[in-house]
């Protein structure tokens, strides 16, 4: 052969290669498409640019009580109402809502959250006439206290963390701090409490061992680096709008002013995801958060995105362990680290956790919250193999993870009032029919708003519930106030997510089911649910849109 006939062979040869190279990656490129959820949080990277994009602007003051457009005899209606309930606010919570004003400059926090209680459109002039009123004095039972001395009932849920009730939180703090007392707060050596500690969290997690951090972040953080550290892979798997603490890698797009290159953002119950999980060779681990069971690939339902009645939820418990299964097998096929973050749901759900009530077994576990016993707290629980931090035969191969407060004296004897308390008869008979007293509970209280037509349904995975919407409006958002004006304590995120404890008595239940309706009612009276036939959540969306293009082109006239 020609020198000339070989240089165009090895020519053609490197091209096919090239060729074979790109396509197998525009192959690799399609599947991921597929495998994620067509929505914007499916989405990271255009997310961040979209939200970057939105403009500010706001309704004043007339545009506020008619932005859908509601005629003259609505309009006057719901500023009748907003009038009464900001009196009746202003006068009832006077003083929780002085002290709150004169700290929120301070509190960035309060200042955050603050703003985000209602749609950005309407949260200027709510923020005006309906003040926050961000302090508490006491808790007792399933209720807390103002400072003006208003019993609310309690739906908070402090974060997920009261499961039991406060009062056993405040017993297990006492308690605790008893036991350590002698000791102190002395740190890096232990407290022998924690022995018993990790010999209860492994019969509990059916797991070989245990790692003690300081929030439920921290405690993803370790789980994924520890998956990294033994699999060799660089990619955590998350599933869409699943929430995972705010640590940059499990928290792309919006909120992250760093893209997270390393994360694959999946659609949940998906066989799209299945077939990219057994396709690619650069995943460690995948993360599941069984709260997302309520409300597959959507995200934390917060009434700051309430624009309409889009919001959907509906837990449907023999899917999602089959999903769980498929899921499960997947990874054992590829080598791929399987983590159940428990953080919120862990003991929420059954003793055992989502682990036990879904009867799928995760390679790490992730808990935290009412673990703590009231104190902060973050927990891994894995197979031996997974949770070891150095290699036998590599000794400069390690995988860090400190903490100057792990295994705190203090939150170590808490956490083991919490799991002594599990195992006692009346810690294990708050378990008892728990989905059929809240599933009963939910159902009562949605025939109720039923009977009443009012646009208003529950939908719950065991004692986490969600509000939705029956009928579209721009407004839902209001009923955060109206239940507040009844004595119910919401948590920011308002009707998105209501949490209950687990001591609630179908007494105590149906004093906030009344409540509730009564709420419902006194919002429907004042014309928020009117609503132009013509009006759909799809064309309420358009019309929000079009507002913010309009406001990008034109901030002056606009
Ligand atoms: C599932 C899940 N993982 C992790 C976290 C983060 O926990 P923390 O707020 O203690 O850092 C949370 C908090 O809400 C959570 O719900």
């Amino acid at each position: 052969m020609t020198t000339w006939a070989t240089a165009t062979l090895a020519l053609y040869g490197a091209g096919g290669a090239a060729l074979a190279t790109s396509l197998a990656k525009l192959r690799r490129r399609f599947a991921l498409s597929q495998a994620k959820h067509a929505s914007l949080a499916g989405h990271a990277r255009l997310a961040r640019r979209l939200a970057a994009w939105v403009p500010f602007y706001d309704y004043d003051e007339t545009r506020f009580f008619c932005s859908d457009d509601a005629p003259a005899y609505i309009t006057a209606r719901r500023r009748a109402g907003f009038d009464r309930l900001s009196a009746l606010h202003n006068t009832r919570f006077a003083e929780t809502i002085r002290r709150t004003a004169e700290a929120a400059d301070g509190i960035s926090d309060l200042q955050f959250t603050d703003a985000y209680r209602v749609p950005f459109q309407y949260s200027r002039y709510v923020r005006t006439r309906l003040p926050s009123a961000a302090f508490l004095q006491s808790s007792d039972g399933v209720t807390v206290t103002d400072l003006d001395g208003n019993r609310f009932y309690d739906l908070s849920g402090s974060y997920g963390v009261n499961v039991f009730g406060y009062d056993f939180y405040k017993q297990a703090i006492e308690r605790g701090a008893t036991q350590v007392h002698a000791l102190g707060p002395v740190l890096g050596s232990y407290h022998p409490v924690v022995a018993e500690n990790v010999k209860l969290l492994k019969e509990i997690s059916g797991l070989d061992e245990v790692s003690f951090h300081m929030s439920g972040t921290e405690a993803v953080m370790q789980a994924v680096r520890l998956a990294r550290y033994h699999t060799r892979r660089s990619h955590l798997v998350r599933f869409c709008g699943a929430y995972h603490g705010w640590w940059g890698d499990v928290q792309p797009g919006v909120g992250n002013p760093l893209p997270a290159h390393e994360t694959y953002t999946l659609r949940e119950m998906s066989e799209d995801s299945l077939r990219l999980l057994r396709t690619r060779r650069d995943i460690a681990c995948v993360l599941v958060n069984p709260l997302q069971a309520l409300h597959p690939n959507e995200p934390a339902p917060s009434d700051a995105a309430l624009l309409n009645s889009a919001r959907h939820a509906h837990f449907d418990k023999a899917a999602y362990t089959d999903w769980l299964r498929r899921l499960r097998a997947v990874c054992n096929e590829r080598g791929i680290v399987l983590i159940f973050d428990e953080v919120f749901v862990g003991f929420r759900l059954a003793p055992g956790g989502a682990q036990d009530y879904f009867g799928v077994r995760a390679d790490l576990v992730t808990y935290g919250k009412t673990l703590g016993g009231g104190l902060p707290i973050g927990v891994v629980c894995g197979r031996g193999d997974l949770m070891k931090r150095f290699r036998d035969d590599r000794p400069a191969d390690i995988c860090l993870a400190r903490g100057t407060f792990n295994s705190h004296p203090y939150v170590m004897a808490t956490m083991n009032e919490f799991l002594r308390h599990l195992q006692t008869p009346q810690g294990q008979a708050l378990y008892r029919d728990l989905d059929r007293v809240w599933n009963e509970r939910a159902r009562r209280l949605n025939d109720r708003l039923r009977a009443e037509a009012l646009p208003v349904a529950v939908a719950n995975l065991s004692s986490v519930w969600t509000v939705c919407y029956t009928q579209p409006s721009r407004y839902n958002w209001m009923l955060q106030y109206y239940l507040r004006a009844e004595g119910l304590a919401l948590s920011w995120v308002g009707t998105g997510r209501l949490i209950f404890s687990l001591n609630y008595t179908d007494a105590e239940f149906d004093a906030v089911a009344d409540r509730f309706v009564a709420a419902a009612r006194a919002m429907q009276n004042d014309g928020w649910w009117w609503s132009n036939p013509a009006q759909t959540n799809k064309s309420i969306k358009r019309a929000v849109l079009k507002e913010m293009i309009a406001h990008r082109l034109f901030p002056a006239r606009t």
